[in-house]
């Protein structure tokens, strides 16, 4: 089968469409014959080699998200998944395939309404943005800043805490025109990436849901109002130094938090639920799965290509 791989970390010509075996499930494991493969921000920040030291090697297949047809299943895996259309989570890698592995306990059923093009927009993008809000302790009427909102987790961030009942929702963006798309989703402030150029926002935050990281994200630390909690989701540009605890203290008398926010320490029936019901909700047209572009498996690196350029509002889906 095709499939992409990184054959050197750095700029997108280290990737290469390359012949590899269709995978054999091992146990509890099934394989996907692949409709959809959505390109995260992760896939970009373990192509640049920023995750090096963390287990990432080359000739691996990037890709964490995929929707298709149940090909194969192993021996102690429900037979009926066969033939299912699903959506799956295929962990940090697998996804640029014409087959991918998921584990079954990462596989949900894909409603016939919903496409497999908007499932892999939403299917990580939704929980992420829902259970970090969650993570933040977010309550209707709290005013809330995303950072690094033009993403599909940002937006669904967004769509959730305008759906929530937000105070005011403002993000950061250094593009006026998506500026303008994420106010159409529910931002009531747009900012440039420091966090100026909107004199009408807010001067502090309840919440701050961080999915840019690097050096910035100490200074956000203290766009925080008194008891506001930021939480870093996302390390687009970078891991956030660590200077955010003295940040901290020098406001001790504001009650400030920081906390990290990972979907893995989520439990696996709660992500279902919540996904089951944000894929009925986009089907209802209530959310909205923000798709850049469609290209061909073959075309990845473009597909990174744009996103080191920032030209992607929302998500590149692959198809095979
Ligand atoms: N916590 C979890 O469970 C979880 C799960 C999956 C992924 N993630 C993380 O989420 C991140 C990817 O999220 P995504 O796919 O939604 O984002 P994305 O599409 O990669 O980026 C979102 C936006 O961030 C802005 N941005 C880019 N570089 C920036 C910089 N140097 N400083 C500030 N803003 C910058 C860009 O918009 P503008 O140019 O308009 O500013 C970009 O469109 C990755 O770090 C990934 O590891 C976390």
């Amino acid at each position: 089968m095709r499939a992409v791989t990184i054959e050197r970390f750095g700029d997108p010509s280290g990737m290469a469409v390359t012949d590899v075996p269709v995978p054999a499930p091992g146990p509890g494991q099934l394989v996907i014959e692949t409709e959809a493969i959505g390109v995260g921000g992760v896939d970009a920040v373990i192509r640049r080699g920023t995750l090096a030291g963390y287990g990432f090697t080359t000739g691996l297949i990037p890709g964490s998200e995929v929707a298709g047809t149940v090909t194969a299943v192993a021996a102690d895996v429900d037979a009926s998944w066969l033939g299912r259309r699903v959506w799956a989570f295929t962990g940090t890698g697998g996804g640029y395939a014409e087959h991918a592995l998921a584990q079954v306990a990462d596989v949900d059923a894909l409603p016939a309404e919903l496409s497999a093009v908007d499932a892999v927009t939403l299917g990580n993008a939704g929980p992420v943005a829902h259970f970090a809000l969650a993570h933040a302790h977010f309550a209707s009427g709290e005013s809330v800043l995303v950072r690094g909102a033009a993403g599909s987790i940002g937006i669904a961030t967004v769509e959730l805490a305008a759906l929530g009942g937000a105070s005011a929702v403002a993000v950061t963006t250094s593009s006026p025109e998506r500026g303008g798309r994420l106010r159409a989703l529910g931002a009531t402030h747009v900012l440039d990436r420091s966090g100026g150029g909107d004199p009408g926002a807010p001067s502090s935050y309840d919440v701050i849901i961080d999915i840019a990281g690097g050096p910035g994200t100490s200074e956000f630390v203290d766009r925080l109002a008194p008891n506001g909690r930021l939480v870093v989701v996302g390390a687009i540009a970078g891991m956030p130094p660590t200077d955010f605890g003295e940040r901290l203290l020098r406001a001790f008398q504001q009650s400030r938090s920081v906390a990290t926010f990972s979907l893995d320490t989520v439990p696996t029936s709660e992500r279902d639920a919540v996904r089951a019901a944000q894929f009925a909700a986009a089907a209802r047209g209530e959310l909205h799965a923000v798709v850049h572009d469609v290209l061909p498996l073959g075309q990845a690196a473009d597909a990174h290509r744009q996103m080191d350029e920032g030209t992607v509002f929302g998500r590149i889906v692959l198809v095979p």
